[in-house]
């Protein structure tokens, strides 16, 4: 018998239910539907022209090698496959790839290394507020409220005009304080598809520079908008100007291994020293999550790039990817000026100007699925759904 009269009402049992994830749901409720013009939308993997999510042939490949050349499976270590990481940095880095400030290692996909980061900044500076344009990926908050860090937010996009509000970006920027963080999508944002221009990389690195602030970039999506070195040229810029930056990059995508969980957190600080104790305190956080980040794509990922020809074969297949992306973004946006803009955006994701009631009539009477936001994921289609999804979405805004 317990002691506490409250003590039976704090038992895992009276725990309350989590509200569930609504794009879970909506994924349940896309799946359930019979009717065969059924659209989703709302899944966030790349889809070929059939509709189908492939492995990339480079990946099956390497898997291939690797099951054959594999003799061991023990432990490899905090920070998982060395030789991944360094086959990585300069596809991320670039022209910083040989700057020894900068420190990299493997992480369970993106979030691993949002994890990892948010944690690292709480140690360091347990003040340190992070500034959050919104609408974001929804794992953001809850990833940075996990590492106890308060989030200031700011609007991201204009729904109304369409575009990123570098007005509120820039405001927010100028009223932080020293030490404060800026959480920064790298390139394809999610949920928007509203990217930085090069000018506002510039002038936001700019005052990111001059304030002190931390800029923590989220690549999660290399590749899928402009190319590799393009989709990272924010981040290097800020590498350019700022002697302390965290990136948090994933793999998960540009290799399309969503649920084998590979990415990888980078940190550059003012000197090789101070980058080596930042390092020992990832090891020490990372150990407390996962001990160890899981091998399997990381080991693809590196048979890949360490070989010249697959390498080449994985940079043709991206580029595939991405051209799907692009073309859908200018087809969809053909079909009426209305739409024009999706065409400027980039990533899988776009955000279309409707209420969650004209989300719920596009479900009901077209069985086409996103998100209540009006988040759509522009590769989620076939390349035949083209036309109807584009109509269909006319004639709900339209009224
Ligand atoms: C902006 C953003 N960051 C991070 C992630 C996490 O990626 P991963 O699946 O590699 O954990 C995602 C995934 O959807 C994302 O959209």
């Amino acid at each position: 018998m317990l002691d506490h009269p409250e003590a039976d009402t704090r038992s895992i049992a009276n725990l309350e239910p989590v509200k569930s994830d609504s794009l879970l749901a909506l994924i349940e409720l896309a799946r359930a539907d019979e009717r065969p013009e059924k659209i989703d939308v709302g899944v966030g993997v790349f889809r070929d022209a059939s509709g189908h999510t492939p492995i990339l042939r480079v990946v099956k490949e390497a898997e291939r090698r690797l099951l054959e050349a594999q003799d061991t499976k023990a432990y490899l270590g905090g920070r998982g496959d060395v030789r991944f990481t360094e086959l990585l940095r300069a596809i991320l880095l670039g022209e910083h790839a040989s700057d020894d400030r900068i420190a990299g290692l493997q992480t369970p996909g993106g979030c691993g290394a949002l994890t990892l980061g948010f944690r690292l900044i709480k140690a360091a500076n347990p003040d340190a507020r992070v500034l959050m344009g919104t609408p974001t990926w929804p794992n953001h908050a809850p990833i940075i409220a996990g590492a106890g860090l308060e989030m200031i937010e700011y609007p991201h996009y204009d729904r109304k005009e369409r575009r990123v509000c570098f007005e509120a970006l820039a405001g927010a920027v100028k009223s932080a304080r020293r030490g404060d963080v800026v959480l920064l999508h790298g390139c394809c944002h999610n949920p928007t598809g509203a990217d930085l221009t090069p000018d506002q990389w510039a002038e936001v690195t700019r005052l990111i520079s001059e304030r002190g602030l931390l800029p923590f970039v989220d690549i999660a999506y290399q590749g899928f908008g402009n190319g590799l070195d393009a989709d990272a040229a924010g981040l290097r810029g800020l590498l350019d100007a700022c002697d302390e930056v965290l990136a948090a990059q994933s793999c998960d995508k540009n290799f399309g291994v969503y649920r084998d969980r590979v990415g990888s957190l980078w940190v550059k600080t003012g000197s090789a020293a101070a980058t080596k104790t930042a390092m020992s305190h990832l090891l020490q956080i990372s150990r407390e999550f996962w001990s160890m980040p899981p091998d399997h794509a990381a080991a693809a990922v590196r048979i890949v790039l360490d070989d010249v020809q697959l390498s080449a074969d994985w940079r043709a297949e991206l580029e595939t990817m991405r051209e799907r992306i692009n073309s859908l973004r200018r087809r969809i946006a053909s079909a009426d000026p209305k739409l024009a803009y999706i065409a400027d955006q980039k990533g899988m994701f776009s955000m279309l100007p409707l209420t969650p009631e004209q989300v719920l009539h596009l479900r009901e009477r077209h069985a086409i699925y996103m998100a209540d936001s009006g988040r759509f994921n522009v590769c989620g289609m076939r390349d035949d759904d083209v036309d109807r999804f584009a109509s269909a979405v006319l004639e709900v805004m339209c009224g």
